[in-house]
């Protein structure tokens, strides 16, 4: 028997899922999409669409940032069944890391297998441009804080090698290359935020390794490894990390450089997700990917 969260966070996942099944009829989509801040265009291309407010399902969160709808639509985007998830809610905005998991435990509970993880970035390397896309292939979690704390059982010891599932990425740089646009990979760092970084923060950031910060993704990430979904992640840069472009940092120019770059990074999301149709995995196999 399963131990119940305090809140009843199970019991609002199985409200959730049972709502959202109740209307998806045939349809199983194996495959969902977090639309970040740049990237909600998306779901204008899915085609067939069912829609719910967040606000309708008890186990997602309640939004408040501008450029985020907060609403879960099921459809196709190409040969693929999806679910779109046009909104997330931040760790910034009331320090719970565990905001995103009622959403992600309930796209496991429907059957959903892949999360496809989209977010605006700063760039720390200056041949990264505002504009560009980078494939994530490893995190850097600088809050040191985890959507799992409370959670019981061996399965919160969560490993995250190869979190950003290495078969997934390749399919990404592919679809990408056959459209002919640019895609590189690199490694994302979590900086809590609101606030934007200090040069001093982004030439750290540069040591260690890290090519592009956000705040977002990762306990997303890690909720969903902990769901047993594999995870692949886009960032869309709009900036270069502070200090290293004489431009000055905000929230309105994060928006105002995600929506221009918005229609050519949605094409390169809608290919990147055509190319994950096919079978559902077989899970609880030993030895299975
Ligand atoms: N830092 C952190 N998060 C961001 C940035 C940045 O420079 N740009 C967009 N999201």
């Amino acid at each position: 028997m399963t131990t119940p969260t305090p809140d009843n966070l199970d019991e609002r996942v199985t409200r959730s899922a049972d709502h959202i099944r109740s209307r998806l009829g045939a349809r199983q989509p194996r495959v969902a999409v977090l639309l970040g801040s740049g990237w909600g265009g998306l779901a204008d291309q899915v085609r067939e669409p069912i829609d719910w407010p967040y606000a309708e399902l008890p186990a997602f969160p309640e939004l408040q940032i501008t450029g985020h709808a907060g609403l879960l639509r099921s459809g196709w985007i190409g040969p693929t069944e999806v679910l779109v998830l046009a909104g997330r809610k931040h760790v910034y905005e009331a320090g719970d890391a565990s905001a995103m998991k009622g959403a992600v435990r309930t796209l496991a509970r429907l059957g959903v297998q892949t999360l496809v993880q989209t977010n605006a970035a700063g760039s720390l390397d200056t041949a990264l441009l505002p504009g560009q896309v980078m494939l994530i292939s490893d995190h850097l979690n600088m809050t040191q804080m985890s959507p799992l704390l409370g959670e019981r059982g061996d399965a919160r010891f969560v490993g995250l090698t190869d979190a950003y599932d290495p078969r997934l990425r390749q399919q990404a740089l592919a679809a990408a290359q056959a459209l002919g646009r640019p895609l590189s990979e690199g490694v994302y760092a979590w900086m809590l935020g609101p606030q934007f970084e200090t040069p001093a923060e982004i030439r750290m950031l540069q040591v260690l390794g890290a090519r592009a910060v956000g705040m977002s993704t990762v306990p997303e990430t890690i909720l969903a490894r902990h769901a047993g979904l594999r995870v692949l992640a886009l960032s869309l840069v709009t900036n270069l990390g502070a200090g290293l472009s004489a431009e000055s940092l905000s929230h309105a120019h994060t928006l105002h450089t995600a929506q221009q770059a918005a229609a050519g990074a949605c094409q390169l999301l809608a290919a990147v997700v055509s190319c994950l149709s096919g079978p559902p995995l077989v899970v609880g196999v030993s030895g299975a990917a």
